[in-house]
């Protein structure tokens, strides 16, 4: 088949490559320049693990293009809207200018019959407002939802591999002519396995930014814990073993610590707030309100819980902080709560060092003011405390009497709570996590 991916970003990207990946002649269009250039050129404009590889084979394949001519959408019967849907500034609500303005590029070049296939992130309602407008230019097109899934760091093989497909039409009916079409495009998933559900528009809009607040949800009950297990001098790790070996709580996202950030999880709260708040519903969510106080506590405490590691003053101490990304395997800063409490140490007077594997040039377009340092072993040097705030695997293997030679005061906080204490307490530091005695 031949499809459009519009918008080349953490989603598109991905997306195009691995549709062509499964067979189809895809077409990836993006109003920025450098990122078609560089994509064209099979390099990821971000770090993301497989896809530079992935980008290089189907490139070569000449199934794949990118352009930022919009005309390019002539001649594919499915157009993905993979654009981004970012917070409004000083707002909760989401910003939907980039989709409004991916429809509007498309509608000239759809031909009858053709689908266009929403995957971004968008407030219940949004797919029915778009699907009016595409009746009105009287297209003969039909308008699906198609939520995505992917996580940052395994965006390849979840879109290749997705746990499910959701596929929003306007009936919410299986024989409506669209899914079958949209059935052809995932063919490769449908017959390995992946269950595919249909349901109506709102429903599907509904189920991405349901299944984020639950994720996000999950994170901050055991966040709110580890306060709890602090107060309390017990290990919110161990507890979050034993609860998670009930098979309908499960492990997984149950690991406490400064909290979730990303492009996603801290804004689709937020615009699902201001979303059931403009439907009289917002009493359904004002949970979520206690789980976003909850996620930013954690910056807090984390700022204090140095202070107190530096014996009481920040004044002048030299702060190393591994890992500036929102998570590892990612270059992405956005709301990375690692930054944001290496702003905060040092606008309260620390001197502080922040290395990455990654993010650096990210991070410092975001807070220049930072100090930035490549390698890891220079970052340590002299630091009077040590706070690890994501988890890359290189941080969790570093050798802690090596290290221990390096920093001017074995002093280590650690904010996702992935080291081995007893190792660490052993090379004769002073360990501290985050809901553990
Ligand atoms: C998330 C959803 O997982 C994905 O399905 C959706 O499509 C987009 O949003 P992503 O933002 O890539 O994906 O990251 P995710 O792996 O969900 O992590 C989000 C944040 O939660 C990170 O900052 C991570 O460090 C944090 N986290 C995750 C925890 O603090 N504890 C956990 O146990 C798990």
């Amino acid at each position: 088949m031949r499809i459009t991916v519009i918008g080349c970003g953490y989603l598109g990207a991905v997306h195009a490559a691995c549709m062509a990946k499964l067979g189809h002649e895809v077409v990836g269009i993006d109003v920025d320049e450098r990122k078609i250039a560089d994509l064209s050129a099979a390099r990821a404009p971000f770090f993301e693990p497989g896809l530079g590889v992935l980008l290089e084979e189907v490139l070569e394949t000449g199934r794949l293009s990118f352009t930022t001519d919009a005309s390019a959408a002539r001649g594919s019967s499915v157009h993905f809207i993979c654009v981004g849907t970012p917070q409004k500034k000083g707002e909760n609500a989401a910003d939907l200018t980039y989709v409004d303005a991916a429809i509007t590029s498309l509608i000239p070049h759809i031909a009858p019959g053709d689908i266009i296939v929403g995957k971004s992130t968008v407030p219940v309602g949004t797919a029915s407002r778009l699907a009016g407008t595409i009746e009105e230019a009287q297209l003969e097109a039909h308008l699906l939802w198609n939520p995505e899934f992917l996580r940052e760091g395994h965006a390849v093989s979840d879109t290749l591999h997705p746990d499910r497909l959701v596929y929003g039409v306007a009936d919410g009916s299986e024989e409506h002519e669209a899914v079958q079409l949209l059935d052809l495009v995932y063919a490769g998933p449908i017959e390995s396995g992946t269950p595919r559900l249909v349901t109506d528009l709102p429903t599907a809009e509904l189920v991405k930014t349901a299944a984020n607040s639950f994720l996000a949800t999950k994170i901050s009950f055991i966040n709110a814990m580890a306060e709890l297990c602090d107060a309390a001098g017990a290990d919110v790790t161990l507890l979050a073993d034993a609860i998670g070996l009930d098979d309908r709580i499960g492990r997984k996202f149950l690991n406490a610590g400064i909290g979730f950030g990303g492009g996603c999880l801290p804004k689709d709260i937020r615009a699902f707030m201001a979303r059931a708040g403009e439907l009289g519903a917002d009493q359904a969510l004002t949970f979520l309100r206690e789980v976003d106080a909850i996620n930013m506590r954690r910056r807090t405490r984390v700022v204090e819980l140095t202070r107190e590691l530096c014996g009481g003053s920040l004044m002048g101490q030299r702060i190393t902080v591994l890992g500036a990304a929102f998570k590892p395997n990612s270059d992405d800063v956005r709301d990375s709560p690692s930054l944001s409490i290496a702003a905060q140490l040092q606008l309260q007077g620390a001197v502080v060092t922040v290395t990455d594997p990654e993010a650096l040039e990210n991070a410092a377009r975001r807070f220049p003011e930072l100090h930035y340092e490549k390698f890891t072993e220079e970052a340590l040097r002299r630091a009077d405390a040590v706070l690890l705030l994501t988890e890359w695997r290189e941080y969790v293997e570093i050798d802690p009497f090596d290290a221990a030679r390096l920093v001017s005061s074995a002093k280590l906080l650690d904010g996702r709570n992935v080291l081995d204490a007893a190792k660490w307490r052993a090379a004769g530091w002073t360990y501290r996590g985050l809901g553990r005695p």
